[in-house]
């Protein structure tokens, strides 16, 4: 693998700053984004009336916990532009969530919000190595996800040369990677597996292609699927996070030289990890439910956003800014089989790492008679693999469950985010 230490000449100096001035930064912006919430959002001067907190309240960071929760209920009930703190004119683009579940989440930027995307997207791309003048395939979705063009300005705003590839059309995806000679790629650490997949069909060596680092996000991945990507392709893979109701990619960023967990940039967002049953505020360090407020957003600001991720925050190390652990999975994704919680990404790593499996799997959930039935649906090996999946989950994981080794191809691959859970217990 090539070294791609950044040098600190490319940093923002606010990523190495000494912390009592983050904090500072911090505090002003949040008392900026609190009054500027009230005084032009409906529902955050409703819900600050009902827990009789004002803007003014807030003299410090800590001062944050008195303030009411937003959830996703909230963006829904105020569909399409209720969020919009500024008049509907000034809003230059808007990106939504898919909504699998009733009514999508829209979000909406001004101008300035686009251009603070940009520089946090260019900033991040940076922290994995990437600099002005590189080639970057952009794999992530373009439309209403906010991958795709979130990404494309970043990439641009660096200087470097961007491939707007989208998702999908697998087979071109190679061969524009085999002609361009992109080094870094941006896509989902799952769909990335389907390009090496049709690079073996292709006949190609994914080891020879010129991709030097993958900026990789949207969905949780573990160090074990890092260790597939990095070995199978002969590059570095870093996590990037971010979500659309806060801005989109680029939220945090993981540095390619210490891969140690994301950099929140905490310059325009500041996180708390909450307990998801009490929403009381959990030291630094203890796991628990990911909050976000922004600090610069004019166009839709988001205070204390339950995001449902769970992670815990660390002190920085390779930026002054704190970082958060990978995401183990979303509270959503958590699957509570008798008694025992179990998250996909646990069923990942077991995966990865049964020689002879190949990388690609589903979990599938019924019920049968009173009980709840758990198959994980993989590929590649022979029975033997299959029934030493099943012991590992047996005792690693605490739960029993049928594995099922189907022939190739016989998994749904990824497109961007992967459906790792097909629950049809309700059926
Ligand atoms: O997925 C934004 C994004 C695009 C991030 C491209 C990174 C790269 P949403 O569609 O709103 O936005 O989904 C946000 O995806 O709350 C997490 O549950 C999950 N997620 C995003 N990044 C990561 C990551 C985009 N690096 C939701 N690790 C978030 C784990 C992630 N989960």
């Amino acid at each position: 693998m090539k070294d791609l230490k950044p040098d600190p000449a490319w940093m923002d100096p606010i990523e190495t700053a000494p912390r009592p001035f983050i904090d500072e930064v911090q505090l002003d912006r949040l008392k900026w984004t609190l009054h500027h919430a009230y005084e032009n959002v409906a529902h955050y001067r409703a819900a600050f009336d009902a827990a009789g907190v004002r803007p003014g309240d807030l003299t410090s960071l800590g001062d944050l916990a008195k303030f009411p929760f937003t959830t996703k209920d909230d963006l829904r009930a105020n569909y399409p532009f209720g969020m919009f703190a500024v008049p509907r004119g000034e809003i230059r683009r808007v990106h939504a969530s898919s909504g699998t579940t009733g009514k999508p989440t829209v979000v909406g930027y001004t101008q300035g919000d686009l251009d603070h995307w940009a520089d946090l997207v260019a900033r991040s791309l940076r922290a994995a190595g990437v600099r002005a003048g590189d080639v970057v395939h952009n794999a992530y979705g373009y439309g209403l996800f906010t991958g795709g063009l979130g990404a494309h300005a970043g990439i641009e705003r660096l200087g470097a040369t961007v491939i707007p590839m989208s998702g999908g059309q697998t087979a071109r995806q190679v061969q524009l990677i085999e002609d361009f000679r992109p080094k870094a790629i941006m896509v989902t650490p799952s769909y990335m597996l389907n390009i090496l997949e049709e690079y073996e069909r292709q006949g190609l060596d994914p080891r020879a292609s010129s991709l030097e680092v993958g900026i990789f996000g949207a969905e949780p991945w573990t160090p074990a699927m890092r260790a597939e990507i990095e070995v199978a392709f002969d590059m570095h893979a870093v996590d990037i996070y971010g979500l659309s109701e806060v801005m989109g990619p680029g939220v945090a960023q993981e540095c390619v030289e210490t891969k140690d967990g994301l950099h929140i940039w905490e310059d325009h967002f500041l996180p708390e990890i909450i307990d998801p049953q009490t929403g009381e505020v959990l030291p630094d360090g203890t796991e628990g439910e990911l909050v976000f407020t922004t600090l610069t957003k004019a166009g839709m600001p988001v205070i204390r956003y339950r995001t449902r991720d769970l992670t815990r925050l660390m002190p920085g190390t390779a930026r002054s800014m704190r970082r958060m652990a990978k995401v183990t999975g979303r509270s959503d994704d958590m699957i509570i089989l008798r008694g025992v919680n179990v998250f996909p990404s646990q069923v990942e790593e077991r995966v990865l790492a049964v020689p002879g499996l190949a990388p690609y799997f589903q979990i599938e959930l019924t019920r049968e008679g009173k009980m709840d039935v758990m198959r994980v649906h993989v590929e590649g090996g022979d029975g033997a693999a299959g029934a030493v999946l099943e012991r590992e989950i047996k005792d690693l994981i605490g739960v029993s469950c049928a594995v099922v080794v189907g022939p190739p191809g016989s998994v749904e691959r990824s497109q961007g985010k992967a459906r790792r859970v097909v629950d049809r217990r309700g059926a």
